[in-house]
Parts: C-alpha cells; structure tokens; sequence
C-alpha cells in the first residue's frame, strides 16, 4: 500500500517536473520522507561521446565520455524490514537477485558504517523504467541511488567524499550518478567525473532494440581507440551554438559501437533510421540503446512517432536533466 502510494507520488512529482524545470532539478536529486518510507530517484544517463583511450593494466579501458544525466528515471523505495537485513522487490523479476547492485550498495553502507547498522531490517522496492543491459545506467544509477538513500536511511555516518569512493567499487559508470550532476565529462576508468554545463536542454529520441548485451563482452570485441583529444568541448560548443543537424554526427563518436553492431545488427539499422530522418545518432554506453539528438521536444515526439511505425523496439523520447 504504501508502496503503491510511494510510487504514485512519484510519478506525479515526475509529471509535476516536466512543468518547473527549476523544481525538478532539485526533486530528481533528492531522495523524499514520505511517513516511514523514503523515496528516491535514479536517472538514466546517455553517453554523447564514448572514447576507448587504451587498455589498462587492470584489464579495464581508459575512456573519455561526455555523460548526460536524462528525465528516464527508476524509483527506489525503502521501508522497515520484517526481518534484520536488507529485502528486495523489483519490478522486473529477473533483477530481484542477491547479486543486484542496489543489494551490494546497501551491504557496502551497512558494513562501511559497522556495528551501528549491522541489525538494519529494510525493505526496498526498485520500480525499474530504464531498459537493463542497454547502456543507459539503470544499474549503476539505482545502485549509487541506494548508497546515498541507504545512507540517509541508516543515518549512516559516511561522508560525501565516502559514498562517491564506494560507488567507484560498485561499477564504473556509478561514480558518474553518485556526484548528482546533470552533464559531465567522464575519464579514467569511470572514476574521474568533471562536471561541465550543457547551457542549453537537450532532447532525445531513445530506441532499444531489446536487446541485453553484456559490458564485458562488447569491451571485449572492441579494438578502436580515440586520440587523446578533446572532441567533448567541440560538441558542447556545437550544441550550444545551435548545431542540432547532420554536422553534429562526427562529434557523436562512440568506440564501442562497431563492436557491439557485431553482437547486434539491428544497433545499425536504428542508427540509419536517424539518419535517413536527418538525426544525428550513436549508441548510449555499450549498446543497445541508440539515441537521436534534437532541439525541441516537438520534433522529438514527431521523430519517436515515425520510429514506432516502423520497428516494435521501446521508443521513448527524455530530456537532459538541468
Ligand atoms: O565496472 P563495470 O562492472 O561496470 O564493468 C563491466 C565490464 O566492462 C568490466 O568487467 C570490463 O570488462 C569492462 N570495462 C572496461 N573499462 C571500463 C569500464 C568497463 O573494460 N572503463
């Protein structure tokens, strides 16, 4: 019931965002005390750039990303367990696993903080919206979501400096939510996060071809890599000064892109279908998710309406987060 409640609120409070993008900034980052329950919000991201410096000793890849925090967005809600230690529902049954990432922020929490949590009984329920395995964050941003929530929850005693270390121990792509930043230019293996300011919103067109591809593998396949340069600033400033048009498509590089058509052709075809519209496009993070790049969300309705008539794919169009 108070779930239901829970997740109600939410989706006004999210309806009520799309209205005050002023309010919104402040709702999608801040978790909410509804009775004993509290509620808090995960975006998905978009990776604009995805660069493949080289690879590390560490078996993992130095990349350059320009991430986008979007208004597609996963509600977590926690409440008093039944029984000491943490339970978890979601909506997607094959993510209610022990081994699901918002599981191990909370066990991280717990055991950062000792023998003051270690009876903790909590409950947490993920209403999951952002497709899994489509490189748009869901996972990594429910689970730096359950740090910083756990950590209220608990009245954990861990520093912002703390929780943003123990996300890069979650996933590579978990520092990036855990700073709370609309846009950013990521580096390193992920754990390098420079905000930057987009100055302008910026809509998308998503289409995943449902498709779950695996990060390691596509990481695996690929063998491109990018010059050390910094094509990042190129599109800021291309978008800033109202390119929205074929002219952006260099700039949308992503590395790992070739790969991942391979385990998935239909990436291609999404891609060709954006360009035969006009649409800059590339893929979000290690696919499958593909992405449209437009001004105003007129024509990104008018562009998902015409990609729905043609491919049975989720297609949905977000917003860059402000
Ligand atoms: O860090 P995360 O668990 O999300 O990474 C999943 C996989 O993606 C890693 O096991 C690694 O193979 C690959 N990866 C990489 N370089 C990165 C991030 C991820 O090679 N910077």
């Amino acid at each position: 019931m108070v779930v239901l409640f829970a997740v109600r609120f939410a989706s006004c409070c999210l309806r009520g965002n799309r209205r005050n993008t002023c309010d919104s900034t402040l709702s999608w980052f801040r978790s909410q005390w509804i009775g004993n329950a509290l509620l808090a919000y995960a975006p998905a991201k978009l990776n604009l750039t995805l660069r493949v410096l080289g690879k590390r000793e560490d078996g993992y890849h130095d990349l350059r990303s320009l991430v986008v925090a979007v208004d597609l967005v996963d509600t977590l809600v926690f409440r008093p367990g039944r029984v000491r230690g943490i339970e978890l529902e979601v909506n997607v049954p094959e993510l209610r696993t022990s081994e699901n990432l918002v599981v191990r922020a909370l066990e991280l929490v717990r055991d950062f903080s000792g023998a003051a949590c270690e009876n903790a009984a909590v409950r947490v329920y993920v209403h999951k919206r952002i497709p899994h395995g489509a490189g748009l964050g869901g996972g990594s941003s429910d689970a730096s979501c359950a740090l910083r929530a756990g950590r209220d929850w608990l009245a954990a005693r861990i520093s912002d400096v703390e929780l943003f270390e123990l996300s890069a121990r979650l996933g590579s792509d978990c520092p990036f939510f855990a700073r709370r930043v609309p846009a950013a230019v990521v580096e390193g293996r992920g754990e390098i996060v420079r905000p930057v300011a987009l100055g302008t919103e910026l809509h998308f067109v998503v289409v995943w071809p449902r498709v779950h591809l695996s990060t390691q593998r596509v990481f695996q396949a690929c063998s491109a890599r990018s010059d050390n340069n910094d094509c990042e600033s190129r599109l800021i400033d291309a978008l800033q000064g109202g390119v929205f048009d074929m002219r952006l498509q260099p700039l949308l590089r992503n590395d790992l892109l070739e790969a991942a058509a391979k385990l998935c052709p239909a990436i291609r075809e999404i891609v060709d279908m954006f360009h035969c519209a006009g649409v800059p496009a590339t893929m979000s993070g290690s696919g499958s998710a593909v992405f449209g790049v437009l001004s105003d969300r007129e024509r990104a309705v008018a562009i998902a309406r015409r990609i729905r008539q043609q491919v049975t794919h989720f297609v949905t169009t977000v917003r860059s987060l402000e």
